[in-house]
């Protein structure tokens, strides 16, 4: 059976109080609607289709990767009018699947019971019991148990808001039959509304014996309406993730502090990770990583037995085997740290690469830059890559060492071995193996008396 998706995504959101749709509001790196999409994806649904209607093309323009098809509900007039509006994409054998796009945590194993239920059944509803059942549409069953209608809580009379099975709003059915049952829709109700929960009614007048499945948890049925249900689920999410990650061979000072706003493409064994680390965009994670407290990690490769002191941020770099890194640290875009390197504290580096075995320890700014190996960079060491409109590149070959406190004025080349002496402005390529030193003479003027108050 091809499975058609409807994302419902019409609806207004107004207790977000945001200007931004409600749907494009984030959870992880990916908006509330992204999320409803990649579940869609999984499905292998044959299309996925978006009703939208409040925030109008601006959700379009915001998410151009969807490959959706995109329906417009320009009067958002209840639940059932918005998937008539999807009526003419319908055809009789498909499967629809109808998701809300403000309910991102749906599992795959929730919508896969509910699809699997359609062959038994033209309607399945997934299906919740609550203790505060309050502001969802009750599931109505007759004595035997069987589901007779939906009854939304402002219809409700008193004793079906006893009724603590909820409707989620995630259903599956049978493309014909819904058609059917759209074209006999009324807004006869409290809000004045087209009920798409009116469907069970009308199958069941067609003699259908609904079937419904339990949500797995509570969380993943859970729609988004005002920030704090936002900041709910984004802790969800990140339980979920953080949880994965532990079974992968990842440990955590306290789970419940990291945060994952993208993807570990790749991760070791033995990792350990101190709490407040971000991780974002894609990143690979080697065996026996250590991430210090309050890390921002950032499309980065970060290969087997680094350490990365507290504090640090990397940010589309690679560090190689056993380096070190931080704490302070800012490996800025285009870094590239060999095997046994490190990179101290209140250091700053860019586009630059580092050879095995080499140091900068301490208050540095290396940018435009490539070091050989075993080179040592003294504190307080500049490369002074810019002129104001242009950026040059310097080069530092094996077994250097520049003395602290050194300006290196690029485009310039300190050859191997050479020793540069503490202080100095380097502007011209040195000689291989020399020392080199650019210091005005130190004098000490015996005679000289301190000034006297007058
Ligand atoms: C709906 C269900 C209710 C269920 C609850 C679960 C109906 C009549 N009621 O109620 O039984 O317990 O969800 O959360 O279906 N939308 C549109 N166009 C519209 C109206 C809504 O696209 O004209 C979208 C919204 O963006 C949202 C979803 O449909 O994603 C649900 O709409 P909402 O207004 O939240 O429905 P509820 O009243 O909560
Ligand atoms: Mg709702």
């Amino acid at each position: 059976m091809p499975i058609k998706t409807l994302i419902l995504a019409a609806g207004k959101g107004t207790r977000m109080r945001s200007s931004l749709p409600k749907v494009l509001h984030k959870i992880g790196d990916k908006s509330l609607l992204e999320h409803v999409y990649k579940l869609s994806e999984q499905l292998e649904s044959e299309e996925i289709n978006i009703v939208y209607g409040h925030g109008g093309e601006s959700i379009i323009q915001a998410l151009p990767d969807l490959d959706a098809n995109w329906i417009l509900q320009e009067k958002q007039l209840g639940t059932g009018h918005a998937v008539m509006q999807a009526e003419s994409f319908i055809n009789d054998e498909d499967a629809v699947l109808i998701l809300y796009g403000d309910v991102p945590l749906l599992s795959k194993s929730s919508v896969d019971n509910l699809l699997l239920q359609l062959n038994e059944s033209p309607l399945s509803l997934l299906t919740v019991t609550l203790d505060n059942p309050a502001g969802y549409g009750r599931i109505v069953r007759s004595k035997e148990g069987k589901v007779r209608r939906i009854v939304e809580e402002k219809d409700a009379n008193s004793d079906e808001k006893l009724i603590s099975e909820v409707n989620t709003g995630i259903m599956a059915v049978k493309g014909g039959k819904l058609k059917g049952w759209l074209a006999q829709l009324d807004n006869n109700n409290a809000q004045n509304e087209y009920y798409l929960t009116d469907v069970i009614e009308l199958a069941v007048k067609d003699g259908v014996e609904i079937q419904t499945c339990q949500a797995i948890s509570e969380d993943e049925v859970l729609g988004v309406n005002n920030r704090a249900q936002l900041a709910h689920l984004e802790r969800v999410y990140q339980n979920s993730e953080a949880d994965k990650l532990m079974e992968k061979g990842v440990s955590f000072r306290d789970p419940a502090r990291f945060d994952i706003r993208g993807q570990l493409l790749d991760v070791g064994q033995d990792v350990e990770i101190d709490v407040n680390v971000i991780i974002e965009g894609e990143c690979t994670i080697g065996n026996r990583v250590k991430i210090g407290a309050n890390c921002i990690i950032k499309n980065a490769t970060i290969h087997d037995g680094v350490e990365i002191l507290p504090n640090s941020l990397i940010e589309e770099a690679e560090v190689g085997k056993r380096s070190s890194v931080g704490p302070y640290a800012r490996l800025r875009p285009g870094t590239v740290l060999a095997e046994d390197v490190k990179v101290g504290n209140f250091v700053e580096t860019k586009k630059t690469k580092v050879g095995n075995g080499s140091k900068i320890s301490h208050l540095s700014y290396i940018g435009d830059c490539e070091i050989g190996s075993l080179v040592n960079i003294g504190a307080g060491t500049i490369t002074c890559n810019y002129d104001g409109v242009n950026k040059f590149k310097t080069i530092i070959e094996d077994g250097v060492f520049i003395g602290s406190d050194t300006q290196l004025v690029a485009p310039v080349t300190v050859a191997k071995n050479t020793t540069v002496g503490a202080g100095s402005t380097i502007t011209k390529n040195t000689t291989a193996e020399s020392l080199t030193l650019s210091r005005s003479k130190q004098v000490s003027i015996a005679s000289w008396k301190r000034p006297v108050k007058k």
